[in-house]
């Protein structure tokens, strides 16, 4: 039977039937029986959302999807950031940097070492992530994981000392502060022209802020991009951020992800931090990761 003329007609889109299993650990749930190639509804998305900011990691399983599709999802979290490397974008899909061991024809297809210092990603812009999907293209047989350390919980057991010591302090972070460092074996990271280093100009933000969605505090620096602590003499600075480095990852703070076949890895930058554990140099690894805008610390 055909529609009245002029009346729409409302087309539903199906639940989809899912679990989300929390990780016995710090952080982390995985996501069974949802595929994100089919529309997921509003009741659905506000399903992954909550499990997103109670879990702070959220591991999809067996996503066979798309560039296309993962631009997609990861749109109804935000605007997507387009990263300042580039050479290292999806063909086609700027909204995709590749984090990829690969060399083909003499030249990396990819960034290679992202990730090699614990990090929130893109702390060193005014507007950090939100959070960033990874998504596995090729496994490597033997390491490759990416650990992910919990920042509130950091805060919340942070000695009292601490916790006077960077109350209300502010920390600088920057793009370039280790961007030449190797750490992994055979990378290549290209030098930086004049219109990508005016692209990521040394920012301030709080060392504790506070998450725009739970409300909780969460202690934000790392040691991939912040270099200082505004306001103190150089060697304070330097043992003060050592003393929060070391106690935001010590291990019962860390998730550890080992990739699975096909995983899409969502995680909330306001409450972590991340770290490419590396594999062998032999091994492909490549993934695609799509980096969600957030609010400016506060
Ligand atoms: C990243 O830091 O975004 C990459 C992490 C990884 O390759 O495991």
């Amino acid at each position: 039977m055909s529609a009245p003329s002029g009346s729409t007609i409302a087309l539903s889109i199906a639940p989809q039937a899912f679990q989300i299993r929390p990780f016995n650990g710090a952080v982390g749930a995985e996501i069974i029986g949802l595929d994100l190639a089919l529309p997921v509804n509003d009741e659905d998305f506000a399903r992954i959302h909550r499990a997103h900011l109670e879990h702070h990691v959220v591991v999809f399983r067996d996503q066979r999807i798309t560039p296309e599709q993962q631009i997609a999802f990861s749109r109804r979290f935000g605007v997507l950031q387009i990263h300042v490397l580039k050479q290292f974008l999806l063909a086609d899909h700027p909204q995709i940097l590749i984090v990829s061991n690969v060399i083909e024809n003499g030249q990396s297809i990819g960034l290679g070492d992202a990730g090699k210092f614990w990090h929130s990603d893109l702390s060193y812009k005014e507007l950090p992530s939100l959070g960033s999907m990874l998504h596995a293209q090729e496994l490597p047989a033997e390491g490759g994981d990416t650990l992910f350390a919990d920042m509130h919980h950091a805060w919340d057991t942070l000695p009292q000392a601490l916790r006077h010591a960077v109350e209300g302090r502010s920390a600088a972070h920057s793009y370039t502060a280790r961007y030449s460092e190797t750490k992994f074996e055979g990378n290549w990271r290209p030098t930086l022209t004049p219109e990508q280093l005016a692209q990521v100009n040394e920012v301030v933000h709080p060392v504790v802020r506070t998450h725009p969605e739970n409300g909780r505090k969460a202690l934000f620096v790392s040691e991939g991009f912040t270099t200082r602590i505004i306001g103190l003499p150089d060697d304070e600075s330097r043992e003060l951020l050592a003393q929060l480095y070391a106690h935001s990852v010590r291990p019962e703070n860390i998730y550890r992800h080992q990739w699975q076949p096909h995983d899409l890895v969502f995680w909330d930058n306001r409450s972590l931090i991340h770290l490419a554990a590396g594999c062998p140099r032999h091994l492909r690894r490549t993934l695609y990761r799509t980096t969600i805008q957030g609010d400016a610390p506060y």
